[in-house]
């Protein structure tokens, strides 16, 4: 099975992607975590990344779907994979479906979680991430025991540089530019299933799971 979620910054993508790598063995293709490693590494691309995202802008859609071909070419995507945060344009979501074509795969669901932005500005400000391992905290609601030490691995909890008010409503406003289109492109090909995602994280998964089901 294969799986795009799409959803505004902070819907929950990359908190259900997780869920669906561990109850259904899919593989995580995130292309915000690939940017980040390779912003990390300082490789050329994390450089040309860099500013775009410090700014809250797309990254250009042919860095980004280099990364993907790449990355959808290696073994372990063979039995499945999830897209988080991937495409993200419409010209992105073409370029898959060749990419797709020439690879005889399919994605069998689009996802689309939804959250309204409010709610949105309150998770990512509040969101803190481990620089080692990637677990989120949240400053008010989740915070590990030791403040700024991550619970699972010991690493340092930081806040993402993308994610300050300033920036998350500029990620927001491209969201609602440039990634909003792709739900339409979607619906009209049969594919986009809605979730809603209020609520807590283990009841959403449950509501992703009765759609994979087709049963919701
Ligand atoms: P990316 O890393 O993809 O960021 P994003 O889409 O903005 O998504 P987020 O990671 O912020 O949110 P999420 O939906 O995954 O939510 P999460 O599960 O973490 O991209 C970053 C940047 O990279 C982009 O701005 C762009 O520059 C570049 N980029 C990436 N892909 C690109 C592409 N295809 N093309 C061009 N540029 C690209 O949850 C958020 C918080 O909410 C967490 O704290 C979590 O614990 C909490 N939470 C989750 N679910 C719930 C719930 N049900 N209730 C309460 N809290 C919840």
């Amino acid at each position: 099975m294969n799986l795009i979620l799409l959803g505004p910054p902070g819907a929950g993508k990359g908190t259900q992607s997780k869920y669906l790598v561990d109850q259904h063995a899919l593989v995580q293709v995130s292309t915000g975590d690939m940017l980040r490693e390779a912003r990390k590494n300082q490789t050329e691309l994390g450089k040309k990344a860099e500013a775009f995202m410090r700014a809250g802008k797309l990254v250009p859609d042919e860095v980004v779907i280099g990364l993907v071909e790449e990355r959808l070419s290696l073994a372990d995507c063979k039995n499945g994979f999830v897209l988080d945060g991937f495409p993200r344009t419409v010209a992105q979501a073409e370029e898959l479906s060749v990419l797709l074509e020439k690879k005889q795969k399919k994605i069998q669901m689009v996802l689309s979680i939804e959250v309204a932005d409010d709610e949105l500005v309150s998770r990512l400000s509040g969101r803190r991430v481990c620089k080692e391992c990637g677990r989120t905290y949240h400053s008010l609601f989740s915070k590990p025991i030791v403040q700024g030490i991550c619970d699972k691995c010991g690493g340092v909890v930081i806040q993402r540089d993308d994610d300050r008010e300033e920036t998350i409503r500029q990620r927001l406003r491209v969201y609602n530019e440039q990634t909003y289109p792709l739900i339409s492109f979607y619906k009209e090909r049969g594919m986009l299933r809605t979730v809603s995602g209020i609520g807590d994280i283990a009841s959403i998964s449950r509501a992703i799971d009765a759609l994979l089901q087709g049963t919701a």
